[in-house]
């Protein structure tokens, strides 16, 4: 099932084009920005744990054989590794059509290397979202993103290229490379 997104996020949180702001991106948005940016720089949020939790039937796979991309979850004590944009408001749009499966705009705290910190906007999809799948196997999990693919191409390469670029951030992310480490050895 899908759930459009777009009008809810405009509504719920309106944001000026001529805005400038911190976005925050855990997923593809890490490896794949696809829009103009004022800077770049990586950033934790405290927290949340990243998971392969929700539905693609739009970018990673259909509606008849969804893939599976990452939302986050509420874990006391997790850390969640991923790049700071600041951008102007305008390239907002263009998100709010790339996450519309789904996903809300949410404020977050994030935190800076240097210690310092911002306040930035990160498309969360939660359990009330019709996307939702929720927890699996690893197996199960696997296999799936193993053989999904939809507009944007295969959903194992949206996993492989997440894992690599966690790994060029120094992350420590047990769900995704063990995921990544079971996609790897299975045929394409
Ligand atoms: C994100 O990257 O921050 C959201 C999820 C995605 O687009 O993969």
């Amino acid at each position: 099932m899908t759930l459009d997104t777009r009008l809810i996020n405009q509504q719920r949180m309106p944001i000026d084009d001529s805005a400038e702001l911190w976005l925050f991106g855990y997923g593809s948005l890490i490896w794949k920005a696809g829009f103009d940016y004022l800077e770049r720089r990586p950033a934790h949020i405290e927290g949340w744990a990243r998971r392969f939790w929700q539905a693609s039937h739009d970018h990673r796979g259909t509606p008849e054989a969804p893939g599976r991309v990452v939302t986050l979850i509420r874990q006391p004590g997790a850390l969640c590794q991923g790049m700071a944009y600041r951008i102007g408001g305008e390239v907002l749009g263009g998100l709010d059509i790339r996450e519309k499966n789904g996903y809300l705009r949410e404020t977050t705290l994030m935190h800076f290397a240097d210690g310092s910190h911002a306040e930035g906007l990160l498309y969360l999809a939660t359990q009330n979202n019709a996307a939702f799948l929720g927890d699996a196997p690893l197996d199960t999990m696997a296999r799936q993103i193993a053989t999904a693919q939809g507009p944007s191409g295969p959903n194992r390469d949206y996993l492989l290229n997440l894992a690599t670029a966690l790994e060029d951030l120094g992350a420590d992310d047990p769900h995704v490379f063990a995921l990544a480490d079971s996609v790897s050895r299975m045929k394409p």
